[in-house]
């Protein structure tokens, strides 16, 4: 069988993991792979290269992408979504397997509606795919998070600041919770959910009289209800910061963590899953699966359509919203 593969969207950790363990399954099948280089671009372009198990040594560490990525959409091109599906005949593509967050995704569906066999993976660091319950990258870029908060809580603390530290996840708060609850944050602002910042302010004038800083992590997405003429130009978190700033009188700072939070080496984690998600993908395709996206449900590796792992993202669920905000004091 021939497999083509490409990673697309925003890079993250674990994609190489994923890349060495299709490969080395694949050629277990005695099956061909062909990467498509920086995601759909590579395939409209057919811009390929023949992965061999020797070209995947030595990449289990190394965060990113060995195929590159690009946020390219087909079908904000003209022509594209036909040079594409040119391409997999001319490379006589049985099935393709598509490594994506939900724009990468997204395009996969609409691209099998052509009668392309296509497969999905989920990774992305927001972790809001549906249909799984974990994506490819977000335990580590939870882990850098984490160590963030912690490490910011000693200038909060030495200085008597309030800290915002803005984390990514532009539509779900799986990256402010996780690091919210894990780094002892003092409130957690995430899309879910709005927030009143007259409360919040508030909420940290009293806590002022017992600690003197504060740790506010905020969503990149949240849903703050602030506008104004800073609105337009500064990000979610330095909105929050000017904002607090004015109703606490504090001195606060804003911490944006950025795209820290999706470089540099996979957790175990990460590696575990993306190497079962990537056997699991292979193994798929030589069952005859079509249309599907492999993902983790509890402990286990299961599918679902691409259809329904694209249809919303996964956002935070109430208990957990609710465990990030019973221990704020
Ligand atoms: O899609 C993942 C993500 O990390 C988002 O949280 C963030 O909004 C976006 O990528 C940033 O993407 P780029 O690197 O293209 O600016």
């Amino acid at each position: 069988m021939r497999l083509g593969l490409l990673t697309g969207g925003g890079d993250c950790p674990g994609l190489n993991v994923v890349i060495r363990a299709v490969v080395r399954t694949a050629s277990g099948h005695g099956s061909t792979v062909i990467g498509y280089r920086h995601g759909w671009h590579g395939v409209t372009e057919a811009d390929s290269v023949e992965l061999t198990a020797a070209a995947t040594h030595a990449i289990l560490a190394i965060g990113g992408t060995m195929l590159g990525t690009s946020r390219y959409h087909p079908a904000d091109h003209d022509g594209a979504t036909e040079r594409a599906v040119d391409t997999l005949t001319r490379d006589r593509i049985d099935a393709l397997v598509v490594v994506g967050g939900d724009g990468t995704l997204a395009a996969a569906r609409e691209i099998a509606e052509s009668g392309v066999r296509i497969l999905g993976v989920p990774k992305t660091i927001d972790n809001d795919v549906s249909g799984t319950d974990r994506c490819v990258g977000f335990d580590t870029a939870l882990a850098i998070a984490t160590e963030a908060v912690d490490r910011i809580h000693t200038t909060a603390e030495s200085h008597d600041r309030s800290m915002v530290v803005e984390v990514m996840g532009h539509q779900a708060g799986w990256l402010a919770v996780g690091a919210g609850i894990a780094g002892g944050a003092h409130a957690i602002l995430v899309p879910e959910e709005p927030v009143d910042l007259a409360e919040l302010a508030a909420h940290l004038r009293h806590r002022h009289r017992r600690d003197s800083y504060s740790i506010i992590v905020v969503a990149e997405g949240a849903s703050v209800g602030v506008d104004g003429a800073a609105g337009m130009t500064t990000s979610v978190g330095g909105r929050v910061r000017a904002d607090l700033a004015a109703r606490t009188g504090f001195e606060t700072r804003l911490v944006v963590l950025g795209h820290v939070q999706r470089g540099g080496t996979p957790t175990a984690a990460d590696r575990v899953l993306a190497t079962r998600l990537g056997v699991a993908v292979v193994e798929a395709a030589h069952d005859g699966a079509c249309g599907v996206m492999v993902g983790l449900a509890g402990d286990e590796i299961t599918s679902v359509s691409l259809a329904d792992a694209t249809s919303t993202a996964r956002l935070v669920p109430k208990e957990l919203l609710h465990t990030a905000h019973a221990l704020l004091r």
